[in-house]
Parts: C-alpha cells; structure tokens; sequence
C-alpha cells in the first residue's frame, strides 16, 4: 500500500504571503470592538447587530434530496466507522468506495453487502482515482476520510463534477487550499462540510444550549485544544502512522485545531454573528518524537532519516471581531492523558471540561464547582436525548453517529448543514496561520474573511432536533 504524501507543499503561497505580511497593519481594524456590535439578547447573550443596510442572508442550502447517493473515499479507520454509520441511516445508497488499500476496500464493501445493500463499485487503482470514481459515479455526496493532504483535491473532484463534498479534519492545510474549496463550493452551489465530530459529544452540546439559553451569560472567553499522546499511533507501520508522523517533519504549528475549536466556534457563532480575527502562536521546543524513537525504533530504520520540527505543545491565541478570545492548544507528541480543555466562559458563569464541571453565579454554592452530571438532566440537548439510543456503540462514544444524522438529514430536508464550507476554511486557517506566526516571532496573523462579510448577517445555529 502506498500512502506516501505528495512532496511537501507551498505551504504558504505568494498571495498567503501577501496577507500574512499586512497582518500587523491590519490589527488596528481587527482589534477595536466595533461600537455598539453587541446589545443585550434574550436570556441575556449578547445578538450582533444586523449592519445597516446590508440585507439579512440565509446560509446555503441546496435542494432537497430523496436518497443521498454517497461514495467514501478512505475506508481506513475512520472512514469505515462513517460507512457504519451511513449503514444505519435511512435514505442513503453506498454507491462506490475509493481506496488505495483494495483488502481494506472488500472488507468494508462486504459491510455494505451485509446490511442487504446493492454491491458498491470499488475504485482505488492509484491514489487518483477518486477523479475516475466522481466522473463515472452518479452521486451526491463523496466522503473523504482520506490523509489530510487529500482532503481538498477529494473534495474539489467531488465538487467539480456535481456532488456535496464532506471532509474529515481537518479539511485543508493551506490558505490557497482554504479559498479552493470556498471558491468551488459557491462556483458550483454545492456544499463542502468538515465533518467535525467533537460538536456533537454530549459534553459539547449540552454548553451549547446551556450558553444558547443565558446560563452562562455573554460568552467572552473560551480555552480548548488537542492534547492527546499520539506518539505509539505515530509510529506504528499502519493507519495513521503511515502518514501522520510525516506532518510533523514538515511543518511546526497548531495543525489539528478543530476538535477543539469545531464546539467553541459554535457557541461564540463564528461566521454567524463573530468571525475569527487575528492569531498570535508559539511553540515549545520539538522532544517526544525523538525521545520515542530512541526507545522503540530500532537502529537502521528509515524512520531515523527524518528530522521533526513540530514543536511538541503549540498555543495559539485568537481574538475575534467582536473582541473575544480563544485559547488553542496542540499537544500530541508527549506523555499525558486525552484532553479536549473544552473551557467556555462569560459573565455569569463558566464550563470547564476534563473533568467536565459547571459553575453559574446565583445557582452554584459560591466560588464551588458542581459536577456536569448536575446539570445534564435539565440541559442535556434535545438531540442527544432523541438519539441516544440508535447511536450507542457508534465511534467515539456515539457523537460521530449524530454528526452523520445531521449532514444527512440536512442534504434530505434541503436544509443549510450545522458547517459549512466557511466554517471548514476558517477552522482549518488556523493550521497555516499558526505556522506562520511561530516562524515569524509570534507575529499577529489576520483570518481571511472566507465569507466576504457576510458573517455579519447570517444566523445562528438553532438548538435543532430529530
Ligand atoms: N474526527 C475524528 O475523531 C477522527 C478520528 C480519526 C481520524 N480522523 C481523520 O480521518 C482521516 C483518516 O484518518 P484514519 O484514522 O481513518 O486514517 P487511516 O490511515 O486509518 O485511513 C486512511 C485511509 O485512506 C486510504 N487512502 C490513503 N490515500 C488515499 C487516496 N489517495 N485515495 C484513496 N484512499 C486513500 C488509506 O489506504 C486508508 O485506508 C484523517 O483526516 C484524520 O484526521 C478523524
């Protein structure tokens, strides 16, 4: 099996370059808290104020569809649980499958085969063939749970030729990438949606009504990040370690933001009312790989050639346009238990996950902490209580079940999906904005505005339900 990447790209293009370099001068604008952008909502969170003149916008949608015919494209790990997954939804035809591996390819085939499903059409004769598979294929939706630097070719083959694209994270590793997908999507009125599952663990959803219902107030704080030890993973010679550990010897950032970003965008409505701003990033020095290495890699494997880079804990800062801030860490090469931090905070109250704790000013005994589990009878979200039951056993402790139902449920009902392509490109920004500002002293870099101001008007995600 051949997963080898293609040679490293030109991470930050001229026209990237070009932005990034007026990054600093742009700050004033990016800084100031527009006057008066905020006023006083229902349940007391803060609503942005439509702009004067500009017309309310709808989110995109697309027309309603009866079935979705889908083709995945990587059946590895994570693609063959989003297979599972479409198995059990109603309205979906597992069309085709595209993977280099062709064993992995007929054992995930023979799942669909199981569930008394028509055979799917298997393609993966070269690491391109996903082209052949959206030229041929009538489909509606292609999935990619691919490497990551196959996500954007993935998807924009997807796009070109008349699907939905939906990409696991993160969905680019460039700006250009970023823009590529916004361009296309809109080019061709198709949706292109970053699968990110961490916004529908329970934990997740359950601050996101809470917020979304004034528990904690106006919402001005938030810290999160992917701290998980991914050094056996890395290094092992199949699944992820055939391609992950490659990222670290090339690039030295916060690339993997979005588990933690993907809920925190959510509450403080980036892209529907707030939009990232600016970033400023630092890393600390590069060890756990190569401290790994010494201890389990024998002498003599290829594995000693490389050179890693990726700094093992990266903290990036983003502020937003309407003055908040975000705390964002990456962490996987060094010895530690999983975390996700998942801290909201605003003016009555905070969550603070691992392990997950609440305190809101007037209902807490005062300066105490109570447990989630206090709460999570009265504010669990909806959607998690109509599914719970159909989604236990599902990846990740169900949530990536629910992020399913949703992308599926929406392309059905024709309605807008809970991300969008926007969203997907500005989450995934911060992967080579960050890399830019480590390189450059810690240097402010400015967030592209992916939607071209129109963040301004569209509204906020709905507490949705079955
Ligand atoms: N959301 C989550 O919780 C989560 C968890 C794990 C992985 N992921 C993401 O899912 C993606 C895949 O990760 P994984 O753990 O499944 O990795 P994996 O290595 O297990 O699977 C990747 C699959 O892609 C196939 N592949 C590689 N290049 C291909 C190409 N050009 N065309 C077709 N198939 C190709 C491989 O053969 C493999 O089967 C990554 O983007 C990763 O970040 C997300």
């Amino acid at each position: 099996m051949t997963t080898t990447p293609p040679s490293p790209r030109d991470l930050l293009h001229r026209r990237d370059l070009l932005k990034l370099g007026a990054a600093g001068l742009g700050l004033g604008a990016a800084s100031a808290l527009t006057p008066g952008l905020l006023q006083a909502g229902e349940g007391g969170e803060p609503q942005a104020r439509p702009i004067p003149g500009a017309a309310p916008e709808t989110l995109p949608a697309a027309p309603p569809l009866g079935t979705v015919r889908v083709g995945f494209v990587g059946v590895g790990l994570q693609g063959g649980s989003h297979v599972e997954n479409f198995l059990k939804l109603e309205g979906v035809d597992v069309v085709a499958l595209c993977d280099i591996n062709p064993a992995r390819n007929t054992e995930v085939a023979g799942w669909v085969k199981a569930a008394g499903r028509p055979e799917p059409k298997l393609y993966g004769r070269t690491p391109t063939d996903f082209v052949r598979m959206c030229e041929t294929e009538d489909m509606d939706l292609v999935f990619t749970a691919t490497p990551w630097e196959w996500h954007v070719p993935v998807c924009l083959a997807a796009m070109e030729n008349g699907s939905h694209a939906a990409t696991e994270v993160p969905a680019a590793c460039t700006l250009e990438d970023c823009w590529k997908l916004v361009e296309v999507a809109e080019a061709r009125g198709k949706h292109c949606v970053m699968m990110e599952n961490c916004n529908y663990d329970r934990p997740e959803m359950l601050v996101f009504h809470m917020a979304r219902l004034g528990l904690f107030g106006e919402i001005l704080h938030a810290e999160c990040g992917y701290n998980h030890d991914l050094r056996a993973i890395k290094f092992e010679d199949q699944d992820e370690g055939l391609w992950r550990r490659w990222h670290a010897t090339q690039r030295d950032a916060n690339f993997y933001p979005t588990h933690g970003l993907g809920p925190v965008a959510n509450v403080m409505d980036i892209n529907r009312g707030d939009q990232f701003a600016y970033l400023v990033s630092m890393s600390s020095p590069s060890r756990g790989l190569q401290e790994w290495r010494e201890v389990h890699v024998p002498a003599g494997d290829p594995k000693w050639q490389e050179r890693y880079v990726l700094g093992d804990v990266n903290t990036s800062l983003i502020r937003t346009e309407r003055g908040r801030t975000i705390y964002v860490t990456h962490d996987t090469n060094l010895p530690r238990p999983y975390s996700r931090i998942h801290m909201v905070q605003g003016t009555r109250g905070l969550f603070q996950g691992y392990p997950n704790r609440v305190y809101v000013e007037g209902r807490s005994p005062a300066h105490r902490w109570e447990e989630m589990s206090a709460y999570l009878e009265e504010f669990d979200h909806p959607l998690w209580k109509d599914l719970e039951r159909i989604s236990r056993g599902a990846g990740h402790g169900g949530m990536d079940f629910l992020e399913d139902y949703r992308l599926v449920k929406c392309l059905r009902e024709g309605l807008p999906t809970d991300m969008n392509v926007y969203d997907a490109a500005a989450i995934s920004a911060v992967g080579p904005l960050s890399e830019w500002s480590v390189a450059n002293g810690s240097r402010p870099a400015a967030f592209p505005d992916f939607t071209r101001g129109r963040w301004k008007t569209w509204p906020r995600l709905d507490v949705v339900r079955a």
